[in-house]
This record gives structure tokens, sequence and C-alpha cells, in this order.
């Protein structure tokens, strides 16, 4: 022998391997452990195990982390003031959901909450109890009623209750760029809770699949739909701000939403009327569908 090694070190089985291994990891969550706050520490130290537990597990390739980074730096290029690439990403890897749930009222009588998704927009137009938030799109008449009420089932007037979906070609109003707001709406909940509205019928869509998440679902052979619904952001004095959508029953991806965001306690009866009047008086010259759904709030207490 010429160096310090001698023959069997350098053939280290595997166990002398996983040791240098861990000796890795050990040395970077120990460089976590004085962080600014122990919250930072803890998060950082986890995240660095469960990384380097990852690459130790599928044994990865030098190729395969260099994608890696390729793909990571796609999606950061690809975030602009009107797309969010790394939540997308974070919607289809099923952590948004994940994280949903980790943080879910603990209340069982609340509605349950989902994804918020990317299409969220502040400013939305003020619509009076009853009123239109279609603007427009195209797609069948359709009024959703209900109360908002607490946990306790006292019915909250006041409340504020955001609305907001795709039209029938599966895009939203922000999608077209522009101004226009269509298809979104606010309205503050009446007497006894009471919220009702009218819009179109929602429809299957796609999530924008034409960046690198996309082609991350396509690698996949992971379809990028997502079932028909409609978007709830409901907010209360005392009371918890439930984000939530409802899907229609019947819709197809109920069972393969791409962002994992269906529960069964949030799908609902669109039914479908036969042209006639509406419970408000309105008349309808074509078909037309009526949905109903209690919005109920944890109180935070
Ligand atoms: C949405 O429902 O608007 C949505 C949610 C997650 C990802 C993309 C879109
Ligand atoms: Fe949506």
């Amino acid at each position: 022998m010429t160096g310090p090694e001698s023959g069997a070190e350098r053939t280290a089985g595997p166990a002398r391997r996983a040791a240098l291994e861990q000796a890795v990891t050990d040395e970077v969550v120990a460089s976590f452990a004085h962080a600014r706050t122990e919250r930072f520490t803890e998060l950082m130290s986890s995240l660095v195990r469960h990384l380097h537990a990852f690459a130790r597990d599928v044994r990865l390739t030098q190729p395969e982390w260099e994608a890696a980074i390729a793909f990571l730096t796609a999606t950061g290029q690809t975030c602009t003031d009107k797309r969010q690439e790394f939540i997308l990403l974070s919607d289809v890897l099923g952590l948004s959901m994940q994280t949903v749930g980790i943080n879910a009222a603990s209340s069982q009588a609340a509605t349950e909450s989902t994804v918020f998704g990317p299409f969220f927009v502040e400013g939305s137009p003020r619509i009076e109890l009853g009123g239109d938030i279609a603007e427009g799109v195209s797609g069948r008449p359709c009024y959703v009623s209900g109360r908002v009420l607490d946990d306790t089932g006292a019915p909250i007037s006041g409340a504020r209750v955001e609305l907001w979906e795709a039209d029938d070609e599966g895009f939203y109003d922000v999608q077209y760029g522009g101004d226009r707001m269509q298809a979104r709406g606010h309205l503050f909940s009446g007497d006894g809770g009471a919220y009702r509205f009218w819009s179109v019928l929602p429809a299957p869509y796609p999530i924008p699949y034409d960046g690198p998440v996309g082609q991350l679902l396509d690698a996949a052979n992971r379809s990028p739909m997502r079932p028909a619904h409609i978007h709830f952001m409901v907010k209360a004095p005392g009371c918890r701000t439930l984000i939530t959508h409802i899907f229609v029953a019947g819709s197809p991806h109920l069972t393969d939403d791409a962002v994992f965001a269906v529960k069964p306690s949030l799908v609902v009866d669109f039914v479908e009327h036969p042209p006639g009047t509406a419970p408000d008086g309105r008349v309808l010259d074509g078909p037309w569908h009526e949905a109903s759904f209690d919005l109920v709030l944890a109180r935070t207490r």
C-alpha cells in the first residue's frame, strides 16, 4: 500500500458508506442548531433529514440532481405577478392539501376546507343578495343559496362571502389578460345568515399545464383536469376564515382531481330545472341549475 488507506477501507462496505452518508446529514443538521429562532432550527433540521433520506433512498444520480435543479429553475422562471408556478407545484404534489389538512379547524361541525388555488383576486365586485356574478360569461344559469352558520348552528349575518369560478370554457377571467372581472364577486350574508347568488354552472377545467408543472404531469401520465367547482372564501368576526369549494356531483374528475382537493362533504347536487320561474322570481327561458349548501365557520373562541 502506498497511501494511508488500506484496501479494506477503500472498498468500504455498505455499513461504512451509510455511516459516511449519515455523517453528512448530521453535519448539515448541526449547522442549523443555533438559528435565530427554535422553529427555524426545527424546520430546517427536519427538511435536511428528509431531503437527505430521499436522496439516499433513491440513490440520486448526478444527472437526476441536475434535472431537478433545471426543473426548479424553470418553475421559478415561469412565475410572474399573474402566475405562481410554485403554488401549482405544491398543489400537484399534494403539499397544499396536506397543509390544509394539518391546519384544519378542530370543530367537526365546520365546513371542510380545501385549496385556495391561484385565481383569487382582491377587490372583486360586490353584489346584492341574490345578484348575479356571471357578468356575461357563457354557461347555464345557476342559482346557489344557503346559510352562513357558526359551528354551534347559530346564523351569522354580515359574513363576507367571496365567490369565484371559471367560465364554461374552463378559464378564469384573469387568464384572459386585461382587467375584466367576471364570474367573481362578493356579498354579505343577510338575516338568518342567508346567502344567495346567480352564476353559471361550473365546468371541469385543466390547471395551467403549459409550463414545468404541466411537463411533470405529462411525465407522470397524469391529467391536469379538475372537477367542476365554485370557490368560496367566507370571513366573519370571531370565526376562522373558511376557504373551500363546492363540487358538482357527477362531474368528471371527482376521483382524479389534479390537486387532490375533493372531499365528499363538499360534493353538492346541482339540480337541473326546466325553463320556468326560479325561487327568486327570475324567469328562465332555458334549463337552469340550483345548488344549496350551508357554510359553517369554526368559532375562534
Ligand atoms: C383552482 O381551482 O382554481 C386551482 C387550484 C389549484 C391549482 C390550480 C387551480
Ligand atoms: Fe378553481
